[in-house]
């Protein structure tokens, strides 16, 4: 959220306002011992739930010039689970998103985007559905109850429309945002989802979709 420039004096500490972490993109103000422990905390736990050793039999999907695409199955080594444990947990807790207990879980496709410094950068977990329902344009207008209580209260239609391939997670790691890589992770789910077809957009839903999530998704 943008909020108003808060005014400041600079009375010459040597940190000094908002600063963005370079490594793990948190945003603290350095000149605060409380938010400095946190970020040092935060800094130390994000790196380490993002760094990407590799595996010797890992299914690499796709490969670009800035990283690659790694899927992980249900069935899968323990250490590769592990990996993808740790990854969701980061972005449920940014999402603020409870944990959902998925209702097939061995039909869970989990896809990483790995980039060249080895970290886990980007994240979607998709499942097979059979229906979804169609969000219905933008929010109604000022002063209706839709609007105001919530920004994901978005009208859906009730009639459910059928669909083959739910996203119930797609994430980007911060600092490496508009640089096509979920646009890349969903590319390689509509080509991998099924064998020997590429599934149209039509066919896939994004399962409650936040306001990014949305921006993204009617971009497809
Ligand atoms: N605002 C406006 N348009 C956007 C935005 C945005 N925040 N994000 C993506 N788009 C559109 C743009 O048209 C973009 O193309 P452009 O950069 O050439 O204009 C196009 O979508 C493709 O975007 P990508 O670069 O592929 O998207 P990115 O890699 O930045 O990831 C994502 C998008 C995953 C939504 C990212 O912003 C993110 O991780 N956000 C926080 C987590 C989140 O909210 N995830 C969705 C949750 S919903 C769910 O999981 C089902
Ligand atoms: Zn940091």
């Amino acid at each position: 959220k943008k909020t108003k420039d808060q005014l400041i004096i600079d009375a010459g500490q040597k940190h000094f306002g908002a600063t963005v972490c370079k490594s793990c993109g948190m945003i603290y103000t350095a000149s605060n011992p409380e938010d400095e422990m946190q970020h040092v905390q935060h800094h130390h736990r994000f790196l380490e739930g993002i760094k990407y050793v590799g595996w010797k039999k890992e299914r690499v999907v796709a490969e670009f010039w800035d990283g690659k695409i790694v899927l992980v199955l249900p069935h899968d080594p323990s250490f590769a689970i592990k990996k993808v444990e740790d990854v969701q947990e980061l972005v449920d807790n940014e999402l603020g998103f409870q944990q959902v207990v998925p209702k097939c879980p061995n039909k869970i496709k989990t896809f990483l985007f790995i980039s060249d410094e080895k970290r886990v950068v980007g994240c979607l977990i998709a499942e097979p559905i059979k229906q979804a329902f169609r969000v219905l344009s933008e929010p109604a207008g000022p002063g209706s109850p839709t609007s105001t209580e919530c920004s994901r209260a978005w009208q859906c239609s009730d009639v459910p429309e059928p669909a083959v391939c739910g996203i119930s997670r797609i994430w980007v790691f911060r600092l490496k945002r508009r640089k096509r890589i979920a646009r890349r992770l969903v590319d390689t789910l509509r080509n991998c989802f099924m064998f020997g077809c590429f599934l149209s957009t039509d066919e896939i839903a994004f399962s409650d979709p936040t306001p990014d999530g949305k921006l993204f998704a009617t971009k497809l």
